[in-house]
C-alpha cells in the first residue's frame, strides 16, 4: 500500500511518458557520469566502487581533476550512503526501496555534492538535474530537482541535528549517523576501543569513524634481502614508512602496480599493519628449530610474500595455504623467487603434518571492518549476520593451525577487524580449548605506540595510520 503523501513534498512523476522525453542532448559530464554509472555497478551487480570506477575511469579515459572529481563523488557518495539515504527519506514522496534505483543514486550524488563537497549548491542541483534530463527527460529531471532544493535547504550539521538521536542520551547511535556508519559497526567500533586498555581521547569514536572517511596512502613493503626501505623510498618517491622497516608511504596518484620496484618483485603494496603483524609473528622467539614457516590463509598472498623473503634470509621456507585457486595463484605470482610452496587446501584440513612448523601465520577470513576506508561500499554490504558464521570459521581455522605449529612454536592469530568477536573472542575460545600461552605481542612492535594492556595488539587507522589489524601471539603448550 502506497503510504500517504504529504503535499509539500515532491513527488516522484514515475517513468517518462509521451512528449516527456529528453529536449537537449545529454550534458557532457563524464565525471559525473562515471560515478554514477559506478554506484549503478555497485547497487547492481555488487561490484567493488575501488574497482569499478578506476576500470570505467580507464575505458573512458578519464584523468587529471576529472578522474579525482569523479572518484571523489563516487567513493564519497557510496561511504556517505547510510547519512544520504535518511535525509532523503524526509524529502522524497515515497519510501525510498520504491524510488527506481538509478534515480536514487542521481539524488544520492546530489545530496552528496550539497552537503558534502564545496560544490556551490546551485552547481550541485543543477549538474544532477542536467544529467537526469539528458537520461530520463524533463518530468523526472523537475522531481530531482525540487527534492534536491529541499535536501539544500540545510546543510549536513543542520541534517544531522535533525535526524540523529542526541548525542548525550544515544552517543553511538549520534555518532553512527553523522559519521555515515551502520549502527552495528559504531557500536562494535566503541566496544573495541573501551575494552582496548587504551584510555579513550573524549573524540576517539569519532575520530575512529572518520578515518573510515580518509583516503588511504599507498604503502610499500620493500622485499628483505633485496632493497632497504631508504632504497625503495629513494626509488619511488616515497617516504619511510613510520614503524616497519620494510615500509614506504607513497604520495597520492598513480597506480602503484605499474611502479617498476613492484614489477621486479623489489617491493609489493601492502599496508603498515599487515607488514607489522606478520613482522611480529618472525620477531617472536622459538626455541630449537625455526626453518619451517606456515601461512594457513595465504591469498593474495602479501603477507606471504614478506614472510618468505624473511624465512629465506634466515636459511628457513614457507608453506601457504589458500582453498580458493585463483587466490592461490596470486600467492604465487606474489612469492616469486622466494622459498614458498604454494597449496591449494582448506586450512582446516590441509593434509600438512600436525605439529610440523616451527611458526604459522592463521590471517582468518573476516568481516574485513578493519579496512573500511579501502572499500567504500562495504560498511553498508556487510551485515551483523555474517559475524557468527565468520567466528566459527576464525576458531576452526585458529584451531588447525594450533595443530600445526609444534610445542613451543608459534601462531600468529591476525585478523583485519576490531570486532571484539572475532578477535579476543575467537583467541579467548581457543586459548580455553588448547591450553595455548598467549604471548604479550607488544614488544614486537617497537615504537608503536597506544597499545593498551596487551596480551594482543590492535592497530587502529586513527592512532596508526594503518588498517585496524588485529595480532595475538600464541604459544602451544602440548
Ligand atoms: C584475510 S585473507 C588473507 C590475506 C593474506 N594473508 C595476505 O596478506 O595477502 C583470508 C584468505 O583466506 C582464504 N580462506 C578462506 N577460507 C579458508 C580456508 N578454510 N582455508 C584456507 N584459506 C581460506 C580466503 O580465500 C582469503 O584469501
Amino acid at each position: 500500500m502506497t503510504p500517504p503523501r504529504k503535499p509539500s513534498r515532491p513527488r516522484h512523476p514515475g517513468p517518462p511518458r509521451g512528449r516527456s522525453g529528453p529536449r537537449r542532448p545529454p550534458p557532457d559530464d563524464p565525471p559525473r557520469r562515471a560515478a554514477l554509472d559506478a554506484l549503478a555497478a555497485v547497487r547492481e551487480r555488487d561490484a567493488y566502487a575501488n574497482l569499478a570506477l578506476p576500470a570505467l575511469l580507464r575505458e573512458r579515459r578519464i584523468t587529471g581533476r576529472d578522474a579525482a572529481l569523479a572518484t571523489e563523488l563516487g567513493y564519497g557518495t557510496c561511504r556517505a550512503q547510510g547519512l544520504l539515504d535518511a535525509v532523503l527519506g524526509g524529502c522524497v514522496d515515497r519510501p525510498l526501496p520504491e524510488v527506481d534505483g538509478d534515480l536514487l543514486d542521481a539524488l544520492r550524488l546530489g545530496t552528496y555534492q550539497l552537503l558534502r563537497t564545496r560544490i556551490p549548491p546551485h552547481a550541485a542541483v543543477a549538474s544532477v538535474v542536467d544529467l537526469v534530463r539528458g537520461s530520463r527527460g524533463s518530468a523526472t529531471a523537475g522531481f530531482v530537482n525540487a527534492v534536491l532544493r529541499r535536501v539544500g535547504e540545510r546543510d549536513e550539521a543542520g541534517w544531522v541535528a535533525r535526524l540523529a538521536p542526541p548525542r548525550d542520551e544515544d552517543p553511538v547511535g549520534h555518532l553512527a549517523l553523522a559519521h555515515s556508519h551502520p549502527r552495528w559497526i559504531a557500536q562494535a567500533f566503541a566496544d573495541a576501543l573501551a575494552s582496548s586498555g587504551v584510555k579513550p581521547t573524549a573524540d576517539e569514536l569519532a575520530d575512529a569513524l572518520a578515518a573510515d572517511d580518509d583516503r588511504p596512502l599507498v604503502h610499500l613493503a620493500a622485499r628483505p634481502g633485496e632493497v632497504s626501505a631508504e632504497e625503495l623510498a629513494a626509488m619511488t618517491g616515497g617516504e619511510p614508512a613510520p614503524y616497519s622497516p620494510y615500509g614506504v608511504h607513497l604520495g597520492d596518484g598513480g597506480d602503484p602496480g605499474e611502479l617498476p620496484v613492484v614489477a621486479e618483485h623489489l617491493a609489493h603494496v601492502q599496508d603498515e599493519g599487515s607488514q607489522l603483524v606478520a613482522l611480529a609473528l618472525a620477531a617472536v622467539p622459538v626455541p630449537g628449530s625455526d626453518a619451517r614457516w606456515l601461512d594457513l590463509c595465504a591469498g593474495p598472498g602479501g603477507k606471504a610474500a614478506l614472510l618468505g623473503a624473511l624465512a629465506g634470509t634466515g636459511g628457513a621456507t614457507l608453506d601457504a595455504v589458500e582453498r580458493a585457486e585463483h587466490r592461490a595463484r596470486l600467492v604465487s605470482g606474489a612469492c616469486e623467487g622466494l622459498p614458498v610452496t604454494v597449496h591449494v587446501a582448506d586450512g582446516r584440513d590441509s593434509g600438512l603434518p600436525d605439529g610440523g612448523f616451527d611458526r604459522v601465520l592463521v590471517d582468518v577470513p573476516c568481516t574485513g571492518l578493519g579496512a573500511l576506508r579501502r572499500r567504500p561500499e562495504a560498511r553498508w554490504r556487510r551485515q551483523p549476520d555474517d559475524v557468527a558464521g565468520l567466528v566459527r570459521l576464525q576458531r576452526e581455522l585458529a584451531l588447525a593451525a594450533l595443530c600445526l605449529v609444534r610445542p613451543g612454536g608459534i601462531v600468529g592469530y591476525v585478523t583485519c577487524s576490531p570486532h571484539l568477536a572475532e578477535t579476543v573472542g575467537v583467541v579467548t575460545d581457543v586459548v580455553h580449548r588448547t591450553g595455548a600461552e598467549q604471548v604479550d605481542a607488544r614488544p614486537y612492535f617497537p615504537g608503536v605506540g597506544r597499545l593498551g594492556d596487551g596480551p594482543a595488539v590492535q592497530l587502529w587507522p586513527h592512532r596508526h595510520g594503518t588498517d585496524a589489524m588485529f595480532c595475538s601471539l600464541l604459544r602451544r603448550t602440548r
